[in-house]
């Protein structure tokens, strides 16, 4: 079998609901600021938001249902399924609410990226700016790494701070955060694509 040199290389997001980072990413993709085709977006969730906007931007979109399936070995297989069909050489979570297991782990290993809203290590887990708040921390930040079996702990590509100032609230805080994620995730996914020789997975 012969190996197809793709030039440029595509790319799947994930998703799970309202997709702000989604829209920041096409906006970059359109704009070349990232140098790759953004050929599938993938749902875990029927309603999400970011299904639309994905449609919107005529990129395929699909919603995986993970209730159709008996265990996540067998979902995470559907899904490599679809990826292989779009020949898709990594993979962006965006706001994907699900906890990867070893079959997409080590299908696409060191070419998952995630986004994080606080500077990792500090304040893992699915209420990161509310954490960060609460304990009235001066500042906080967004991580973009590499997803790894250990729960938001993988390696990372970049990172910025966020001040929280006396007259911050939630909801400001909240906004700067995701103001800064989508600056952010698009330069860290075009950093990986330079930095990388990816190796292409179609043949
Ligand atoms: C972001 O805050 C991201 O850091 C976290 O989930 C949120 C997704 O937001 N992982 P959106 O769906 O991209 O608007």
């Amino acid at each position: 079998m012969q190996s197809e040199k793709r030039k440029v290389k595509n790319f799947a997001v994930f998703v799970s609901g309202f997709g702000s980072n989604l829209q920041a990413i096409i906006e970059a993709v359109k704009k070349k600021q990232i140098k790759a085709n953004l050929a599938l977006v993938v749902s875990d969730k029927k309603d999400a938001l970011a299904l639309t906007r994905a449609k919107k931007a005529n990129i395929k979109n699909i919603f995986i249902d993970p209730k159709s399936f008996k265990t996540k070995d067998d979902y995470e297989a559907a899904i490599i399924d679809e990826l292989n069909k779009e020949k898709i050489d990594f993979i962006v979570l965006a706001g994907f609410m699900r906890i990867l297991g070893k079959r997409l782990l080590n299908a696409y290993e060191n070419k998952i990226l995630n986004v994080h809203p606080a500077l990792l290590p500090n304040f893992k887990g699915k209420t990161a700016i509310k954490d960060a708040f609460n304990v009235r921390e001066k500042v906080t930040g967004v991580t973009i790494h590499f997803v790894t079996k250990e729960i938001d702990s993988g390696p990372i590509i970049l990172q910025e701070d966020v001040n929280i100032g006396p007259e911050d609230t939630l909801k400001s805080l909240e906004a700067k955060i995701h103001k800064l994620e989508h600056k952010l995730y698009p330069k860290a996914i075009q950093l990986f694509i330079a930095s990388r020789d990816l190796s292409c997975r179609c043949t």
